[in-house]
């Protein structure tokens, strides 16, 4: 059912990486435009490149989320190149190492806050009141099955996440009077490089998986997700998350 897009206009951070470049060919295939946003250029503009192989519009804009300037920057692309906003996915993650809190240095901690937390916030401060002026839109959060299933040395992503569930349920209160929906999606284990990389072989990647389909998800599961979530069909879904983790969190 391709098409379900037409005529959105979509931030995608972290568009780069597995699930945001997976999340930016799905939405350019049912018809969205793409701003392509990463602080690592090479991969972003890959994606951007991807998705005008297949037909799609597509810039790519490089920049530090933690900064407002690349907020600023990101909407003010998605309005001169596309002439509005629509859909914001934030996708990005700034990782830490694997640190219990009385471990892990408060640099460390900052800096993960700085980008998973404070620059959602920068964005959509930049984000709803041009969504607004366009008359409404959809915010995916990508949160994750660990908000609620946390993993050792992962206190500050938990946390991180779990807050993530709850700025979308106060955005969802904040703007549905202007026709903005906000929602997370929180994905299992994923099959990209960014879960592959710490495992020694992929077969032990999916061995471990704790999923109860003895595997991971793939990008494309988690793209399908925010697609239903930026569309239409999922009009009457706000201030709510989509769990798509292969029954991880039923153990
Ligand atoms: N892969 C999984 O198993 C999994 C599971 C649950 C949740 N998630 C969540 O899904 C989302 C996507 O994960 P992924 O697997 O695609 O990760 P990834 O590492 O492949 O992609 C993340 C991207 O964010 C970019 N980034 C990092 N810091 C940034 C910053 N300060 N400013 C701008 N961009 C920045 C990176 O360059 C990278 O391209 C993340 O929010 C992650 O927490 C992933």
């Amino acid at each position: 059912m391709p098409g379900r897009l037409r005529g959105k206009v979509a931030i995608v951070t972290g568009a780069g990486g597995g699930i945001g470049r997976a999340v930016c060919l799905a939405f350019a295939d049912e018809g969205a435009a793409l701003v392509c946003s990463d602080i690592n250029r090479e991969s972003a503009g890959e994606t951007a490149a991807q998705v005008r192989s297949r037909g799609g519009r597509a810039v790519a804009i490089v920049g530090d989320l933690a900064r407002e300037q690349t907020a600023s920057e990101l909407v003010a692309a998605a309005r001169a190149e596309f002439g509005g906003l629509t859909i914001v996915v934030n996708s990005a993650v700034r990782d830490a190492r694997y640190l219990p809190v009385t471990e892990l240095p408060l640099a460390e901690w900052q800096a993960t806050i700085d980008a998973n937390l404070t620059g959602p916030f920068l964005l959509l401060k930049h984000a709803i009141p041009v969504m607004i002026a366009g008359g409404g839109g959809s915010i995916v959060l990508i949160a994750s099955q660990l908000a609620r299933a946390p993993k050792p040395g992962r206190a500050w992503y938990a946390s991180q996440k779990g807050a993530l569930l709850s700025l979308a349920k106060a955005l969802a209160v904040d703007h549905a009077a202007q026709n903005i929906r906000a929602n997370t999606l929180s994905p299992g284990p994923t099959a990209d490089q960014r879960f592959l990389g710490q495992w020694p072989s992929e077969a032990e990647a999916h061995r471990n998986a704790a999923t109860l389909f003895g595997r991971l998800g793939t990008p494309a599961e988690m793209a399908a997700g925010a697609v239903f979530l930026a569309s239409d069909e999922s009009s009457f879904m706000t201030g709510t998350d989509l769990l798509i983790d292969g029954g991880y969190t039923t153990v």
